[in-house]
Parts: C-alpha cells; sequence; structure tokens
C-alpha cells in the first residue's frame, strides 16, 4: 500500500484524487488546496463523492511532507508559475518524496527539457534519493505510448502524424486553456501566449525530438506553424463567447524536418463547436474528440483513441485520462531509480497495476 498526497483539486486533479481515494493499492494520506474556499474541506468534497475520508485539505506544504508520503501526486498549474512550482517540487523532492504529475509538461520528455528546469529537480532527487515522472494524454500518450504502438507494427516509416482533435466548447477553463490559445481575441489584438515564438517549440518541440532520437534520426530543424480562425458569427459556449471577428478554432503544429520534408508532426485542430472552422478536418464517425497517429509506411497505420464518458464532458474525460498516466504508475515510481523519468524507462505492465477493484 503506497501512501499517496494529492497536491491540488483542479480539472486534473479531483480526478487523480478520485482515483487514489478508490484505489485499493493507494492510501490517501493528504491533501493541499492553494484555494482558501478549499483548505479545510475534506478531500471527498473536493473530488464530488460524498462519503468523508477525514483528509482534509492544507494549504500548509510542511505538514504535508511531515506525513512522509511515499508519493505525492503533483497536478497544480504550473507553465504560468515555473519557478514557485519548480521550489515546491525540489521541496518535496529533497525530502525524499517522490512525485508523479501532469504539470510542468516540458517534463514529459525530461531528456529533452531546459537546464534550468532539470538541474534544480535532478539535484533535489539525488539529495532524497526520490524520483520525478510526469505525463498525460497530450503531450504524453499520443507522443508516446500511442505513437509507439503504432510504430511497432511497421517495418517502415516514412512519417509520423500525431494529432488531437477536440472540440473544447465544453471546457470550463477560460482562465488558462482559454486565454493562453487566445480565443475570443481578434487579429488585431495582442497574441495570446501560444502563439508567441517559440512557445510551441517548446511545448511540443520535446516530444517530436525525443521520437527522432528514439528512432536514431538526426531532424534538420523543428519548426512550428498556426493557423487562427476567425468566426463571421456569435459563438457562444462553456468556455467562452466569441463575438464576430473573434478566434473560435486554430490549428497549430510541431514539425520534425528530416531532408527537408517534415517527418514527424505534432499537431492541435481545436475548436469552438462544430460551426468553427467547418472546412477543417473533425475527429471521425461525429465523435467530439480524437487523438490519432498516422504512420505512413509499410502497412500503413492510423490508431484513433476516443476517451469519453457517460456524464463528464470529452475534454474532462481527457483529464481523467491524464490523472490515470500518472496514478497507475505510482507503485512502479516509489521503487523507481533516483531522478528524472521519461515513459520509455517504465515497464508497459508497469502502468496497469491496481485497476481493477
Ligand atoms: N499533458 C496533458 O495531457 C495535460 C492535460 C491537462 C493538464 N495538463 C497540465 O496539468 C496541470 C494541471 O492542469 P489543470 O487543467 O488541472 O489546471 P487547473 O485546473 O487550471 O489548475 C490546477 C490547480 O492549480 C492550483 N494552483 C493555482 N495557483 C496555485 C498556486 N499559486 N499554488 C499552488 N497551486 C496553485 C489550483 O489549486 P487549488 O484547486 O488547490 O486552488 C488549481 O486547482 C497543468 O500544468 C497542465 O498544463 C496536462
Amino acid at each position: 500500500m503506497r501512501r499517496v498526497v494529492q497536491f491540488s483539486t483542479g480539472n486534473v486533479g479531483q480526478h487523480s484524487l478520485k482515483a487514489i481515494i478508490g484505489r485499493p493499492d493507494l492510501e490517501l494520506v493528504g491533501v493541499h488546496a492553494a484555494s482558501p474556499k478549499k483548505v479545510g474541506r475534506d478531500a471527498a468534497e473536493l473530488c464530488g463523492l460524498t462519503e468523508p475520508t477525514g483528509i482534509i485539505a492544507t494549504d500548509d506544504v510542511d505538514a504535508l511532507i511531515a506525513l512522509a508520503p511515499d508519493c505525492v501526486v503533483y497536478t497544480a498549474q504550473a507553465e504560468t508559475r515555473p519557478m514557485e512550482a519548480v521550489e515546491q517540487l525540489v521541496k518535496l523532492l529533497s525530502a525524499g518524496i517522490n512525485v508523479v504529475g501532469s504539470s510542468m509538461v516540458w517534463l514529459v520528455t525530461p531528456s529533452q527539457a531546459d537546464d534550468w528546469l532539470t538541474g534544480p529537480l535532478e539535484k533535489a532527487c539525488a539529495q532524497g534519493n526520490s524520483s520525478l515522472y510526469v505525463n498525460g494524454i497530450d503531450p504524453g500518450y499520443s507522443g508516446d505510448t500511442e505513437v509507439h504502438s503504432a510504430l511497432s507494427l511497421v517495418t517502415r516509416a516514412e512519417s509520423i502524424l500525431v494529432q488531437e482533435i477536440f472540440d473544447y466548447a465544453n471546457y470550463d477553463d477560460y482562465e488558462f486553456t482559454g486565454k493562453s490559445m487566445g480565443f475570443g481575441l481578434t487579429a488585431d489584438e495582442e497574441q495570446p501566449m501560444l502563439f508567441l515564438p517559440g512557445v510551441l517549440t517548446t511545448m511540443w518541440g520535446g516530444p517530436v525530438r525525443n521520437l527522432a532520437d528514439q528512432l536514431g534520426i538526426e531532424l534538420d530543424e523543428v519548426r512550428q506553424r498556426i493557423e487562427p480562425w476567425y468566426t463571421d458569427q456569435k459563438i457562444e459556449c462553456k468556455l467562452c463567447t466569441v463575438e464576430p471577428g473573434g478566434m473560435a478554432a486554430v490549428k497549430f503544429a510541431v514539425e520534425g524536418v528530416y531532408n527537408g520534408e517534415p517527418v514527424i508532426t505534432m499537431e492541435h485542430i481545436t475548436r469552438l463547436t462544430a460551426a468553427s472552422a467547418p472546412d477543417w478536418e473533425f475527429p471521425p464517425d461525429g465523435k467530439p474528440g480524437v487523438h490519432r497517429v498516422v504512420v505512413e509506411g509499410e502497412p500503413r497505420v492510423e490508431l484513433n483513441t476516443h476517451v469519453s464518458d457517460p456524464v463528464l464532458d470529452v475534454t474532462e474525460a481527457g483529464c481523467v485520462s491524464t490523472a490515470a498516466r500518472v496514478v497507475n504508475v505510482i507503485d512502479w515510481v516509489c521503487d523507481a531509480p533516483t531522478g528524472l523519468i521519461g515513459v520509455e524507462d517504465i515497464p508497459q505492465a508497469a502502468v496497469i497495476r491496481g485497476l481493477i477493484w
């Protein structure tokens, strides 16, 4: 039985918390909450369960460390506050606590991440004899496990296309997702964070370079492309309301170029309702979202992954899967060698522990 602390209960964290509470192989011993509205509340309440756990949310990181958990599931928003998040991770890791999480998407491929990030974290792991593993559905599954599955079926690959085609209309996260992607902004307003030079290549360039390394090819360059789509009619949805002239869909990609051709492409087509960008590709069979891998080669392979839930929106189902990607490997990570872990370090069978109870 692994003793676990859940750090934050946002879009992803509420689902990892619920999973930890339900799993027989994990024991919830603490919960972090940054919001004063959540501090003092029972963990069950913070993830929509009715039976109290007796574990009360706190904003006291030292008190959580004093519980000496085997592992912390770190899902606090981190890309907007990287230095503060690194400081919190360093504190946990150097105290000898293993960390798994979805935050700091650059760490999905630790071997490609910058030194300012990996340096202090590696040092903290060495000091605490602990390990850190970050993954999710995208970046994460679609660019590693799903691609590896497709590539294992071909004798020769010419190109690899990884796509997330999603409708974010019902994603209740304007503050981070909506703003950073620029939904609702007109063409002459200030560029959103995602469009700033280099942001895409730092977020998805790691998985592209990592895959090239694994395939043993040296890329000419890693480049990005972005295509916004502006609506001529008002679009109303949960994420936000887009007035005519505002951005209601975006297509962006990071491409790994080899011999002058893009051979590894990680592309996102993100729209708000089906009325947006009607000429762009939709997920197959009328589904609201897909994580797709297409390998052109011998033979051609196409994998379409659809996560869904009878109650939750597809974007929230993606958050459940993001939680699963890391909660499922807690047991393995607790016994892992010290340091930063990438998915390629984990045996495939180790990610399916404790699932059926
Ligand atoms: N790879 C993937 O597929 C994938 C998918 C989804 C998300 N992610 C990543 O996972 C992370 C979480 O995403 P999310 O959508 O769950 O985020 P979110 O709901 O926007 O925020 C998560 C939590 O961050 C906490 N937070 C905000 N400011 C904080 C502060 N100053 N100190 C400590 N905690 C603070 C809040 O905690 P409280 O609730 O305690 O107030 C909030 O609930 C992000 O880094 C995101 O990029 C990755």
